[in-house]
């Protein structure tokens, strides 16, 4: 009889798992300087029941790398350099899932290198997946990011671009 519930248990611990990676197939992966387009990521999670990833850059943006105003900050340097790749910290197991929110802010009208730096790292197992592109800005709209992704990664699969208040 114990071995029975004790097997039982075990199924039943096996099955949790099973339903749970089925359950979370999203991942919400974004980059944020300065909070915005983490508060828009968390709230796609929360709706979503996806996973949550941060891409964060190995040297943290200071309020003058974002000086858009300095054509000498990091930010302005990095966006007239269409081959800037600013490192990650970490890398991202992209592997359980099939839908992938792409999250960032929008810097002269299109994304952040560091966003093309995530993407160069996953490339060939993004192929395989369905990848939403939102984004947070100023004023701007997404269609010009999502347009360079689309012309920059023509095997990849974008969906329409979320613009997120
Ligand atoms: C370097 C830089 C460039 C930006 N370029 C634009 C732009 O082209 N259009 C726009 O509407 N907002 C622009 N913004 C504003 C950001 O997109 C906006 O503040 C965004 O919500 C910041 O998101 P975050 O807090 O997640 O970093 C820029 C901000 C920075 C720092």
């Amino acid at each position: 009889m114990k071995k029975m519930t004790f097997l039982l248990s075990v199924m039943m611990f096996i099955m949790a798992q099973v339903y749970a990676q089925k359950e979370s197939k999203t991942l919400v992966a974004y980059f944020s300087a300065t909070g915005n387009t983490r508060t828009a990521a968390k709230e796609i999670a929360k709706q979503k029941k996806a996973v949550l990833w941060e891409i964060e850059p190995s040297e943290h943006y200071t309020a003058e790398d974002l000086n858009w105003r300095n054509k000498q900050s990091r930010s302005s340097k990095e966006m007239s350099d269409a081959e800037a790749r600013p490192s990650i910290k970490q890398c991202t197991n992209i592997m359980p899932y099939d839908t992938i929110y792409v999250g960032f802010p929008i810097w002269w009208g299109i994304c952040p290198r560091i966003i093309n730096s995530w993407i160069d790292n996953n490339l060939e197992q993004l192929e395989s997946k369905t990848l939403v592109p939102f984004a947070t800005s100023g004023s701007s709209g997404i269609d010009g990011a999502v347009n360079y992704l689309k012309k920059t990664y023509p095997t990849l699969t974008w969906q329409k671009g979320i613009l997120k208040k």
